[in-house]
C-alpha cells in the first residue's frame, strides 16, 4: 500500500517551500452567451500567488475548466519551486467532490514529472466548507496516487511521498485535523480495497483473499474468522457450496466483527460482499471475449472488507458485522449443471437455470447468515448483473432496498461520499420471473429487467430485515484513466459504506 506521508498545514501560500504547490481556479462567467468567454479566477486570498497567476489568467489559454491544469515554473514571489492550477469548472456548480478530483489531478500531474512532493491549497471558507475540503483533498491524492502497475518488471515507483494540504487559517483547526485524519483513513481504505481488486484470480485465491482480510484485521484490532468448506456443510449453505464445488480452491466464509467498547444494544448493521475471485461461468461458460475481467467479480468483497478496515479506524459508535462468501466459478467434472436444485442455508429450494448467476447464489447463503448471527440491517456490494451495466452504463452504480428509511440514510451518505448510485425498481411483477416450478426460486430471471430479478432474488433472503444492495458491476473497474484516477480498480462503494454506518 501506499506510504504517502500526508499533512495539514495552515501555513502562508507564498512562503511554502514546495517543489510543486497546487491552487484552485474556476471560471466565474455566468453569461450562456455565445461570444462569452470564460473568466478564470484563482480560488485563494493570497496576493502573491494570484499576482504570480495574473498573467496567465489574462492570457485566455486557460478556462479553467474541470481538471484543466496549467503549470508555472520558477512563479515570481513564491518560495515553491512551480505553481499548478488546477480548474474545478464553472464555480456556480463546484463541490467539495471537485475538490476531491482536483486534488487527485494535482496528484497524477505530479507523479510521471518525478515530482515526488506537493502542496495543495483549498479554496476560501467563504466557498466550499473547509472540513469538507480538507477531507475531500485527502481522499483524492490517495486516489490520484495509486497506480495498479505492480506486476510490471519495468514499474517505476512514481508514488508521492509527501502531500501537504495547505488550508486557509480557520478559527476552529481542530475540526480541520479531525477531517484531515479521516481523509486519510478513507483514503487509504479506498486504496486498499483497490488493491485486492487489481490481483489476478490465479495470486487472490479464495484462501488468499482470507489471508489478507485477517492480516488487515490483527493491524486494525478487529476480529476476524475465516471458514472453508466444512463449515460451509455444518452450516447448511447449499447455494454458496454449490459455486464452490466446482474448483479446485476451497472456498473462504470471512467474518469480521467491530463492536465499539460499551455499545450493547442498538443496531448491529451487516456488511455482506461477493467475493468471486474468478467468474468463468461455470457449466454455463463465458465466451472468451474480456473473461480475463472477471478476476474483478470480487469487487463487492473487497469493498466491504475495505470498509471494515474504515470503520475500524473512524470507530463510529454502532456495532458492525462482515460476512464476505469468497469463491471461484469454475466448470468441472464436479461443479453444478443448469438443472441442479439447491438449497440454501435458509431452507429455501433454488432451480439452477444458469450457472454464470452465481453471485446472488454465495450471497444468499451471507444473507441468511449475517441474519443469523445477529444483524438488524443488512447491505450488500456485488459485481453482480451485466443487466445494471446497460441501464446506466459505467457512470453510476445500481441500488435496491426494501426499505425506504435505510435508503434514505444511503441517500444521505451519498452527498458526503460524493460516489454516483442511482436507485432501481423492486417488485412483485419481478419476484414473479424467478418463480420456479420445480423449487421455490430459480437463479435467473430470463433476458429483461435482469438487474432487478437478481435483487428480487437476494431480497428472497434478507426477509423482513431492512436491507440494501448495491450492483456495482459497471463502475468497479475504471475503463479509461481520467485525470484523477488511473485505469484500474475504482474502489467504488467503500466511502459511501463507511457514511452509511456513520449514520447510525
Ligand atoms: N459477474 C457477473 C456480472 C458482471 C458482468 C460483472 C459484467 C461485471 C461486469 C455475474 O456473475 C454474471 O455472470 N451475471 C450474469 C447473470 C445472468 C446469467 C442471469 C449476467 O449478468 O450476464
Ligand atoms: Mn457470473
Ligand atoms: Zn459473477
Amino acid at each position: 500500500m501506499s506510504t504517502m506521508l500526508t499533512q495539514l498545514s495552515f501555513a502562508n501560500l507564498a512562503g511554502m517551500e514546495t517543489e510543486l504547490l497546487a491552487v484552485l481556479a474556476a471560471d466565474t462567467q455566468t453569461s450562456k452567451a455565445p461570444d462569452a468567454r470564460p473568466l478564470p479566477v484563482l480560488l485563494t486570498a493570497d496576493d502573491a500567488v494570484k499576482a504570480a497567476a495574473a498573467a496567465v489568467l489574462a492570457s485566455g489559454e486557460y478556462k479553467a475548466g474541470a481538471n484543466e491544469t496549467l503549470l508555472l515554473h520558477v512563479p515570481a514571489g513564491l518560495a515553491a519551486r512551480r505553481l499548478l492550477i488546477v480548474g474545478l469548472g464553472k464555480q456556480a456548480k463546484a463541490t467539495v467532490h471537485s475538490v476531491r478530483n482536483a486534488a487527485g489531478t494535482a496528484v497524477r500531474y505530479a507523479k510521471p514529472r518525478t515530482i515526488r512532493e506537493l502542496a495543495f491549497a483549498l479554496p476560501e471558507p467563504e466557498l466550499l466548507l473547509p472540513a469538507a475540503c480538507v477531507r475531500a483533498a485527502v481522499e483524492g491524492a490517495f486516489v490520484g496516487d495509486f497506480d495498479p502497475d505492480t506486476y510490471r518488471s519495468d514499474r517505476k515507483d512514481q508514488s508521492i511521498q509527501s502531500f501537504t494540504v495547505a488550508a486557509p487559517p480557520v478559527s476552529d483547526q481542530a475540526a480541520l485535523q479531525a477531517a484531515f485524519a479521516e481523509g486519510v483513513l478513507i483514503g487509504e481504505s479506498q486504496n486498499f480495497t483497490r488493491s485486492l481488486v487489481n490481483e489476478p484470480g490465479n495470486k487472490l485465491t479464495p484462501t488468499i483473499l482470507g489471508q489478507r482480510a485477517a492480516a488487515m484485521a490483527a493491524e486494525v484490532g478487529l476480529k476476524c474468522e475465516v471458514y472453508s468448506t466444512e463449515k460451509l456443510h455444518e452450516l447448511k449453505m447449499g447455494a454458496f457450496w454449490s459455486v464452490s464445488q466446482g474448483s479446485e480452491e476451497p472456498p473462504a466464509l470471512i467474518v469480521m466483527h467491530y463492536e465499539p467498547e460499551g455499545v450493547t444494544d442498538g443496531p448491529v448493521l451487516g456488511l455482506v460482499g461477493k467475493g468471486i475471485t474468478f467468474d468463468s461461468g461455470g457449466i454455463s461458460l463465458k465466451p472468451g471475449l474480456d473473461m480475463e475481467k472477471m478476476k474483478y467479480d470480487m469487487a463487492g468483497a473487497a469493498a466491504m472488507i475495505g470498509a471494515m478496515r474504515a470503520i475500524a479506524l473512524a470507530k463510529p459508535r454502532v456495532r458492525v458485522l462482515c460476512v464476505v462468501c469468497a469463491a471461484e466459478n469454475m466448470p468441472d467434472g464436479k461443479a453444478q449443471k443448469p438443472g441442479d436444485v439447491q438449497i440454501a442455508m435458509s431452507g429455501k429450494s433454488i432451480e439452477i437455470i444458469n450457472t454464470d448467476a452465481e453471485g446472488r447464489l454465495v450471497l444468499a447463503d451471507g444473507l441468511t447468515y449475517a441474519r443469523q448471527l445477529g444483524a438488524t440491517h443488512l447491505i450488500d456490494a456485488a459485481t453482480l448483473t451485466g443487466a445494471c451495466v446497460v441501464a446506466l452504463g459505467m457512470i453510476n452504480a445500481g441500488v435496491f432496498s426494501n426499505d425506504d428509511a435505510t435508503y434514505a440514510k444511503f441517500d444521505a451518505a451519498l452527498a458526503t461520499s460524493g460516489e454516483k448510485f442511482w436507485r432501481l425498481p423492486l417488485g412483485d411483477e419481478y419476484a414473479e420471473m424467478i418463480k420456479s416450478e420445480i423449487g421455490d426460486i430459480k437463479n435467473t430471471g430470463g433476458r429483461w429487467g435482469g438487474a432487478s430479478t437478481a435483487a428480487e432474488f437476494l431480497k428472497v433472503f434478507a426477509e423482513d430485515t431492512p436491507w440494501i444492495h448495491l450492483d456495482i458491476a459497471g463502475v468497479a473497474w475504471v475503463e479509461d484513466s481520467r485525470p484523477y484516477i488511473a485505469k484500474g480498480p475504482s474502489g467504488i462503494a467503500v466511502r459511501s459504506i463507511l457514511e452509511w454506518v456513520k449514520n447510525y
